[in-house]
């Protein structure tokens, strides 16, 4: 496990830096609600397009789609989440907190000394009710029940829902996908570890629908491939693993199903989940809309309800993923030097420009460069304060490279490339830049 203090040390860094803030923060807050600044965004951006790189725009067998957060309330009926989308729930009529019931021994009560909920003699827990996790609202002017609509829990349900009509408008055949990446919101009891569980997150689905019979082996295949995804984003292998639901913790769609998990400073955790829903979701919604969703398969002259493989990943959690694995501290000159080894590709910035000092056409010089650069690459342009300190600061937001203008530059044209990582220096003819940052990046 990384050092205690590692996620109170990220936190404090993402506030200060620009990557996270907490929703509303003026008004005190928003429960377990975030914000993403500047660079936050700008590595959201990078984890969303690394996925929808790898499973949409790279191959011939997956689709896009981009489908509404609201959607028909009998969607929920019946793909089961109105009735089973439900986490049991304990209250203590002393403190006023709020437990979940299966997880009362990971929990901590609010009381000192610290107790788990239940431990004390003064807590007074209620008997466990189901609570439905899904938040609802209305449609319309009239807040009554008929007009209830829910925010997805999951945006998984666009998907099936649309499954013919991306089916017949792509001409895609079996065995194919469709994927989306959205917002989905749970009104989740316990949330908590900064953007790890919140209520309000996106997510990054696949659902690939295949001839029964073949679930299994395709299964394997995207276990197999969205691993590789995780280790080619840049997250240290040895971080990760696999961890298989055991019969009482599949969800009520899944047949079988397989977490990754990261080693977290806080413990092993779900990342990212590929589930075997077999043909739950689409004979659920064929039976409750009355509309056949079975596919014809021309060359065996048959019809079926295709299996469904899923993968759905959390953008936030592998967000925060990249920044706990690309977290760290070390001794420098007798200074401590705060980095961010995040992947080339996924670093937020990728090249700083920065004239070693505001003078002799130094600044003019490395703003046309910067401007140069910034058609191509995510580019930063700093000329506040001495150069150690400017690069101490790339390195804390995880820059690859910072470009420095000197004196030298004005002479032959070239500049100094330093790397965040070795934190060696080389020169370069700025002209031989633009190529020698694509071939890093
Ligand atoms: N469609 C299947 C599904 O939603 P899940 O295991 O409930 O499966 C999939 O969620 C992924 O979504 C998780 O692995 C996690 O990355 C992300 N996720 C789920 N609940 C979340 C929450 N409250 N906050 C942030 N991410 C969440």
């Amino acid at each position: 496990m990384a050092p205690p203090g590692v996620m109170d040390k990220l936190v404090s860094l993402c506030k200060r830096r620009g990557f996270v803030f907490q929703s509303s923060e003026i008004y005190g807050g928003l429960g377990s609600v975030w914000d993403y600044g500047p660079l936050g965004a700008e590595l959201k951006r990078n984890v969303k397009d690394a996925w929808w790189q790898a499973m949409v725009r790279g191959r011939d067998d997956i689709e896009g789609l981009d489908a509404a957060i609201l959607m028909h309330p009998k969607v929920w009926e019946a793909s089961g989440h109105v009735a089973g989308f439900t986490d049991p729930l304990v209250d203590c009529k002393t403190c006023k907190s709020r437990f979940r019931a299966d997880q009362l021994e990971s929990a901590q009560c609010p009381q000192k000394p610290s107790k788990h909920p239940g431990e004390h003699t003064a807590c007074q827990l209620t008997e466990p009710r189901m609570f439905n996790l899904m938040f609802k609202t209305f449609m319309g002017p009239l807040e009554e029940q008929a007009a209830v609509v829910y925010l997805r829990p999951e945006t998984a349900q666009g998907i099936y829902v649309n499954y013919l009509n991306v089916l017949q408008s792509s001409r895609q055949k079996i065995p194919f996908g469709i994927a989306q990446i959205g917002k989905a919101f749970r009104n989740e009891i316990t949330p908590g570890n900064f953007i790890f569980r919140t209520r309000e997150f996106e997510q990054m689905e696949m659902q690939f629908f295949v001839t029964p019979g073949s679930e299994d082996e395709w299964f394997e295949r995207w276990r197999g491939l969205r691993m590789g995804w995780h280790r080619e984003i840049g997250l240290t292998p040895e971080k990760l693993r696999w961890h298989q639901h055991g019969p009482g913790e599949l969800a009520h769609y899944a047949r079988a199903a397989y977490d990754i998990e990261y080693e977290f400073p806080f413990g092993w955790n779900e990342i990212e989940g590929i589930h075997n829903r077999g043909d739950y979701d689409l004979s659920a919604h064929q039976k409750a809309s009355g509309k056949k969703l079975e596919y014809f398969d021309q060359a065996a002259n048959t019809r079926y309800l295709p299996s469904i493989v899923e993968t759905s990943a959390g953008a936030d959690r592998v967000t925060l993923t990249l920044l706990v694995d690309a977290f760290r501290e070390e001794q420098v000159e007798g200074e401590t030097r705060t980095v961010l080894g995040l992947h080339p590709r996924m670093a937020p910035i990728k090249v700083a420009v920065l004239p070693l000092v505001n003078k002799d056409r130094m600044p003019e010089t490395a703003t046309e460069l910067f401007n140069d650069l910034r058609k191509r690459f995510s580019s930063f342009y700093d000329d506040g304060g001495a150069i150690g300190r400017r690069y101490r600061r790339q390195d804390e937001v995880g820059t690859p490279f910072c470009v420095t203008v000197d004196g030298q530059t004005a002479v032959d044209h070239t500049v100094t490339v330093r790397q965040r990582d070795s934190m060696t220096q080389e020169r370069i003819g700025m002209e031989a830049l633009p190529a020698y940052l694509s071939e890093r990046l």
